[in-house]
């Protein structure tokens, strides 16, 4: 290649994983991956914990060798070049800054590593990208640990990456100063326009943040897509249980008529609209959040066009913005609801659990045949 366009210089582009797989030995890690960040975008990994998430990234970083497959930043296969060749930085969870440097030198370090005298500009306008302009002269001790958060993000951010992988970056910090940081980092991300590859085991996290979220299970991508898309249409039982709540009924579908899938399940018949159904027929899950279910005293209040199922109330939990209901079916499964805190209707009070206290049982529409209520089908297994 002519010129001097290498490494931070070199033209950015998507990051791509090819057929990516780690093996320590007989396990496993991370099984054949393979995914496209666009340039410029907030992707998040989300899966629970031992699920090769942290693999995959120091793969990306350099930090672990790929037992085979590729790691491609546009056109380029970086899968095999030393991490500081790499136009890659990462923030881990554990700040890993400097004790003995001040913040300031802490951020330079990047640029004074790479023999850049005049770095004056550059820190201060990263430390002011992050909000931490004054706090030049402070050891890292004597900063609380969201602003240490800040510091590891300024010092990564500084030498332009093209990727900045972030590895739980959040986890250390409590509740309210996660959400804080999350808005933060999303308002730094769209400012410096750099793709940002977030790895966390938090789904309100990485939906609250990311472009695309890629569910991981077991060293693979369950389903990656936009958060509302995860959500409203999961894939698997595994992606609509962890992405939030979802009521799973076991059932065989029947074949599509007139734009809808018969399920039935438990004696019972349902219907699906087709577009919301990933599955014609056989042993599928159908799938309802539980915000969409509805509770209603008698069949009679059932609106027209829902279905419905009965059930007992077997408990329910007040817990400020909604009621949470768990309903006991007729099947003895047990199916959850939440009813919104709107303000109007009846109080929580008015249902509670317990065999005759309200007369009949409980009753709540499933599966609408509007589509109103929006449930989903997962094919099984
Ligand atoms: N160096 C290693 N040697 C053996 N097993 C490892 C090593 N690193 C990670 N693993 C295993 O690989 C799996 C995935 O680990 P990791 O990528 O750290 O998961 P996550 O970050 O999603 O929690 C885990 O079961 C872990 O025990
Ligand atoms: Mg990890």
């Amino acid at each position: 290649m002519g010129g001097k366009t290498v490494g931070h210089d070199s033209p950015a582009g998507d990051l791509r994983l090819a057929n990516l797989t780690k093996r320590f030995g007989i396990f496993t890690a991370v099984d054949d991956l393979s995914l496209t960040i666009p340039q410029g975008s907030f992707f998040a990994l989300l899966g629970a914990s031992g699920c090769g998430k942290t693999t995959t990234l120091r793969m990306i970083a350099g930090l672990e060798e790929p037992t085979s497959g590729q790691v491609l930043l546009g056109d380029r296969d970086i899968a095999r070049l030393r991490p500081y060749k790499r136009p890659v930085n990462t923030v881990f969870q554990s700040y890993a800054l400097f004790p003995h440097l001040d913040i300031f030198e802490n951020v330079a370090f990047g640029l004074r590593r790479r023999g850049i005298r005049k770095v004056d500009d550059q820190v201060r306008r990263m430390l002011s990208l992050v909000q931490l302009d004054g706090y030049e002269r402070r050891r890292p001790a004597q900063l609380s640990g969201g602003q240490q958060q800040r510091v590891a993000l300024a010092r990564a951010l500084i030498n332009h990456p093209q990727v900045l992988l972030l590895d739980e970056p959040l986890g250390a910090l409590d509740l309210k100063l996660r959400r804080q940081m999350q808005i933060e980092l999303k308002r730094i991300q769209i400012e410096v326009g750099i793709t940002f590859v977030h790895v966390t085991h938090d789904q309100e996290e990485a939906m609250t943040m990311a472009d695309t979220v890629a569910v991981m299970n077991a060293g693979r991508i369950e389903q990656l897509g936009a958060p509302a898309d995860l959500y409203e249409f999961p894939a698997t039982p595994f992606v609509a249980s962890f992405l939030g709540q979802s009521n799973l009924i076991a059932g065989d579908a029947a074949g599509a008529s007139g734009g809808d899938i018969g399920v039935s399940a438990h004696g019972a018949r349902f219907s699906v609209p087709a577009g919301r159904a990933r599955a014609e027929r056989g042993p599928v899950f159908l799938g309802v959040r539980p915000e969409k279910l509805h509770l209603v005293d008698s069949a009679e209040q059932v609106p027209a066009g829902h279905q419905h199922v009965p059930g007992v109330v077997t408990d329910a939990s007040y817990v400020g913005v909604s009621t949470q209901y768990l309903i006991r079916t007729a099947w003895g499964s047990e199916l959850s609801v939440f009813a919104a805190n709107s303000g109007a209707g009846r109080p929580a009070a008015g249902r509670r659990p317990g065999g005759g206290v309200l007369g009949p049982a409980a009753r709540l529409p499933a599966a609408p045949r509007a589509g109103r209520e929006r449930p989903h089908l997962a094919a099984a297994g």
